[in-house]
């Protein structure tokens, strides 16, 4: 403490520095309060979460595998494809070989969607994902030609 009386205005300056975070604060604050309460600027986490879930929905339903389903000359393209793209890993006749045999029960499901998804994106355990290469149209082919070998 200082005793000897004598008016300490020094101690009084505030740094400029200070003053303008201390209002930045301020201004964020109340820009925070406003932007984010649904009674004022009409945001609301329900209407964000509706809105992603739209969008994951359309991307995940962008695979219409069965367009090509039936298509004889769509199936032989898928075979070639096939041949020089999957082959290597899962045998000539997809009976597996490195990868697994494609005509029995599969690990990610068999339904169009999965054997597009398996292909497209890859799975973790050694299958690369083919979109980048093939396109999803020529996937698409694919999955009809081993959804035909499925069938047998
Ligand atoms: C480099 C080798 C390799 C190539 C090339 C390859 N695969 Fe695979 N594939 C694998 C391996 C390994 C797995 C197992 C992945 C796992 O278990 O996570 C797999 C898994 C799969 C699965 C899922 C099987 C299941 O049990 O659900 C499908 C479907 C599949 N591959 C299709 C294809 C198609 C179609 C192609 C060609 C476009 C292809 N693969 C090319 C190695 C390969």
């Amino acid at each position: 403490m200082n005793d000897t009386g004598e008016p300490q205005e020094g101690h009084n300056k505030i740094p400029a520095g200070w003053l303008i975070f201390f209002f930045a604060a301020i201004i964020f604050l109340i820009w925070y309060v406003v932007s984010y309460t649904p009674a004022i600027s009409g945001w609301s986490f329900y209407d964000k979460y509706k809105k992603e879930m739209a969008s994951a929905a359309k991307t995940e339903t962008a695979a219409p595998a069965s367009k090509y389903a039936g298509d004889e000359k769509a199936i032989g393209e898928g075979k070639e494809i096939f041949a020089s793209n999957c082959a290597a890993c899962h045998n000539a006749d997809a009976t597996g070989g490195i990868g697994p045999n494609l005509i029995a029960e599969l690990k990610y499901g068999s339904t169009e969607q999965d054997l597009y998804i398996s292909a497209a994106k890859g799975r973790p355990n050694g299958m690369p994902g083919f979109l980048p290469q093939l396109g999803s149209d020529r996937i698409i082919k694919v999955v009809a030609y081993l959804e035909k070998l499925r069938k047998k």
